[in-house]
């Protein structure tokens, strides 16, 4: 299913031995703090590079608490034009030099009158709204009855309260955007049983279970969804609660980690 190159880059991602993986969204790159090294997206070719603000396009080999992992800060999105099987080459790629559990974090609007700016919510279920999937052409009947690990959700819960850090659990909806969401399309997505939404990580997630990784998600509340609150939406926001949300996580990583 997935072909990558032979060249020193993979071999410098496939030598760190890393079995953990995090996928970062919009704004999160804060979370990367001394990386052992760093190698840009653009050294393999299957990976697109990310164009919008916020998403750095490279992978980071960092060690947390003596764990080795593998931050891939930033990805491509649907909206900016790429396909299902593009949005998700990083994660192929992950699996291809050893990563078995990925742990995938996004920007997103709160549907749930309980979220804030800032707070953070694990993924519990999702729904995948875009119209597409990677594994088209790749008729595999996957079974998403588990796609968000039970037993990764239970460490993270745990090591949040001991930190005394707000984890809000709930399901995601994925839209392809990069239109906000109008009030009316809000009430929708309420009705559906979304609590937050945003335009990434589904299709990751969905790619990642078929290739037998074990899944984890997070979603970084940076706006209230359009009609919850009366301020305007922009992707400057989004960046600037990204940034202040990532110590959090990085705490909730340096506790986690080590256990996985
Ligand atoms: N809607 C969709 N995607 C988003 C939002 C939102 O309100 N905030 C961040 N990503």
């Amino acid at each position: 299913m997935f072909d990558p190159p032979i060249g020193d880059a993979l071999q410098q991602l496939r030598d760190w031995n890393a079995k953990i993986a995090i996928i970062l969204g919009s704004g999160l790159n804060a979370i990367v703090q001394d990386p052992i090294e760093s190698i840009d997206y653009a050294e393999f070719s299957e990976i697109p590079k990310p164009r919008v603000p916020g998403h750095a396009g490279k992978f980071s080999l960092c060690e947390i608490a003596g764990a080795r992992v593998i931050f891939a800060q930033g990805r491509v999105h649907l909206y900016e034009g790429y396909s299902a099987g593009e949005v998700t080459a990083s994660v192929g790629m992950l699996s291809n030099v050893g990563v078995k559990k990925l742990v995938v974090t996004n920007a997103a609007g709160a549907l749930s009158e309980k979220f804030k700016p800032g707070d953070w919510m694990m993924i519990n279920d999702h729904l995948n709204l875009t119209g597409t999937s990677p594994l088209i052409g790749w008729p595999e009947f996957l079974d998403l009855g588990n796609a968000y690990s039970a037993r990764l959700q239970k460490q993270f819960c745990d090591a949040a309260r001991k930190l005394g850090i707000v984890l809000h659990q709930g399901v995601y909806a994925a839209v392809v955007g990069p239109q906000y969401e109008t009030a009316a399309e809000v009430r929708m997505l309420q009705n559906l049983g979304a609590d937050a939404v945003g335009m990434s990580t589904v299709l990751e997630v969905i790619q990642a279970r078929a290739l037998e990784m074990e899944v984890a998600g997070f979603s970084c509340i940076t706006n209230l969804a359009t009609g919850l609150s009366s301020t305007t939406l922009s992707h400057g926001e989004v960046l600037e609660t990204g940034h202040k949300a990532a110590n959090d996580f990085s705490r909730l990583l340096g506790e986690t980690l080590p256990n996985l």
